[in-house]
């Protein structure tokens, strides 16, 4: 008991200080890095602040990197034991760690080159998917389980559990995909993108805290050697992002978070729980989605608009004529009209509403708001719905399963 006791938390407790190691080189290396950023013409302009000065973006790149590098550090440590006893080696667990990395590294260099050459949306689509096939071969190689087991109500109908074969490699496909693209657009407000990550990370590694007395305490093991220095790498970007943002993170940092989450939920095997972890993610993404498949006009940007004036944000608008929507177009505006879910103005013809954001939700009922205080109050929201997430996963979760 003691040895294995110890083979769980020794490396962990190693993880750990590479983690408080890596927040502190980050959070000074980035500084550091700002101007060679704005000389190479990574840059935006904060939308909701009275000056127009130069911001670095894509800093989300130094983050991925030095949380990289610490994990290539940390190697040895979980495996080094059996480097030394010749024939121990695990093949098997050293794989799912390296393809993990690899997918991580990928979808980094993919979002940095999103960043520089302002890729498509559609292609936006397909580059997790890409960056998640090593992933999904792992997984098929050293599980390849696709059963799931059925809800307790649907029972008489399905059996315990049924085989859904390729459907679940397409689900954990689009895992990927979804992770990545919802943070990345529940985002415009100082601190927002960054923040919502660290809550969904810290989420997950109090869940793995808590199974890691289960028999499953590998998975969770492994899932905390990624968490722990991906939490302390995001902090150090939080604390240059945090209103008033010095540095901005670039699709960058929502891609590799989004794979981050997708990984360890993918390979630690808890990818329904990662998910309840995204309740805000789903319903930006769900309410987003008139506008995301153009039944509704998109404009380029959405994030809420700033008014110098009075130094607070209110939502963003949206302007159209109804007779230009097609019928699902004009169904959507008629239902979230009548369920109060947006904020309208008719001149005959031409329609006024806000961008279908949670962002803009949130101000259409609390606006406007300062910048800083909006952001607090979207993180409180997120940890709410993390609340609400452990809460359906253990007490509620003896109604849909024997657990
Ligand atoms: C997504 C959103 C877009 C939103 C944008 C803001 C969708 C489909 N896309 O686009 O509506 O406007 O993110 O992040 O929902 N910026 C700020 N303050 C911030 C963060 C960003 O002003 O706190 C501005 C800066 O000019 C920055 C730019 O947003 O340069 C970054 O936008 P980008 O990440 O390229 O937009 P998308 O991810 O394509
Ligand atoms: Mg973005």
């Amino acid at each position: 008991d003691t040895v294995i006791l110890s083979k769980m938390l020794f490396p962990l407790l190693i993880n750990f200080f590479m983690a408080v190691i890596c927040y502190i080189i980050t959070v000074r290396l980035i500084p550091r890095l700002k101007e060679k950023f704005i000389k190479a013409n990574l840059f935006g302009i904060d939308f909701s602040k009275t000056t127009s000065d130069k911001v670095p973006e894509s800093l989300g790149v130094v983050t991925g990197c030095t949380f990289l590098i610490t994990m290539f550090l940390f190697i040895p440590v979980p495996f080094g034991n059996n480097l030394l006893e010749k024939g121990t080696f695990p093949q098997d667990e050293f794989v799912k760690f390296i393809a993990a990395l690899l997918s991580i590294c990928c979808m980094l260099l993919l979002g940095f080159a999103d960043d520089v050459l302002d890729v498509p949306w559609r292609h936006k689509l397909l580059l997790p998917t890409v960056a998640s096939l090593p992933l999904l071969m792992v997984y098929y190689v050293s599980f390849n389980t696709t059963t799931i087991i059925v809800p307790k109500p649907l029972r008489d109908i399905l059996g315990t559990s049924v085989d859904i074969g390729l459907i679940y490699y397409v689900y954990m496909g689009m895992l990927a995909v979804f992770c990545t693209n919802a943070i990345n657009i529940l985002a415009g407000v100082n601190g927002l993108e960054v923040g919502q990550s660290v809550v969904i990370g810290i989420s997950i590694i109090i869940f793995n805290l808590i199974e890691l007395s289960g028999n499953l305490w590998k998975a969770h093991q492994f899932s905390l050697y990624f968490m722990m220095p991906y939490i302390a790498a995001s902090l150090a970007l939080l604390k240059h992002n945090w209103y008033p943002s010095s540095v901005f993170v670039g699709d960058t940092f929502c891609y590799f978070s989004g794979m981050t989450f997708a990984v360890v939920g993918i390979l630690g095997h808890f990818s329904k729980t990662t998910l309840l972890f995204f309740i805000p993610q789903i319903f930006n993404f769900l309410y987003s989605a008139p506008q995301l498949f153009k039944l509704i006009p998109c404009p380029r940007h959405r994030l809420p608009k700033f008014n110098s004036k009075i130094d607070k944000i209110g939502c963003s608008t949206t302007i159209f004529k109804y007779s230009e929507l097609n019928t699902l177009g004009k169904l959507v505006f008629k239902l979230f009209k009548s369920f109060r879910l947006i904020q309208w103005e008719e001149k005959g013809d031409v329609i006024v509403t806000n961008n279908f954001t949670l962002i803009n939700l949130v101000l259409i009922y609390f606006g406007p708001l300062h910048e800083a205080k909006l952001a607090s109050f979207l993180i409180c929201i997120q940890i709410v719905c993390s609340v609400v997430a452990f809460i359906i996963r253990y007490p509620f979760a003896w109604v849909f399963y024997d657990v």
